[in-house]
């Protein structure tokens, strides 16, 4: 499988600015730690945030619901991913997220922003190296 071509600039400065606009609508009561997450997938941009619930487990992350937008939107395909959380240095998807965008796109680029603007870029590759995927149950 080869690498998605990067996404241009100005794209990926769109699908970043898409994340950090979705978590003003983060539903973070419990942690007040908002999360916003943007997919690129069919060169559309989905959004997500992360969605507590007073029964803890049950919340999912920002990372989570922009893969469902996708995938609800027919997508399988997923190019990049950005996030952008609430601490002062940039936050990277969760080990269960990593696993979630592997599914479908395991050398998605991944960016990840702070509010104060410093952004910091991976490869799902290099987060989840060694991974199980679909090809595992072959
Ligand atoms: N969270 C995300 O939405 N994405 C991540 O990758 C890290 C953690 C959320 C989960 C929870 O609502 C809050 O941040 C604190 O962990």
């Amino acid at each position: 499988m080869s690498a998605p071509d990067r996404p241009d600039p100005e794209l990926l400065d769109r699908l970043v600015a898409a994340a950090r606009a979705a978590r003003e609508r983060a539903y973070a009561p419990y942690s007040r730690f908002a999360v916003g997450a943007a997919v690129l997938a069919g060169g559309r941009v989905y959004p997500g945030v992360n969605v507590e619930n007073a029964s803890y487990p049950q919340g999912i992350c920002a990372e989570r619901a922009a893969v469902a937008a996708a995938v609800t939107a027919g997508e399988r395909s997923i190019d990049a991913v950005a996030v952008v959380g609430s601490s002062e240095d940039v936050t990277p998807p969760c080990g269960g997220c990593r696993q979630v965008l592997h599914e479908f796109g395991p050398l998605m680029l991944v960016v990840a922003e702070s509010p104060g603007g410093a952004r910091a870029e991976w490869t799902l590759s290099e987060l989840l190296p060694a991974a199980f995927g679909p090809r595992s149950l072959a």
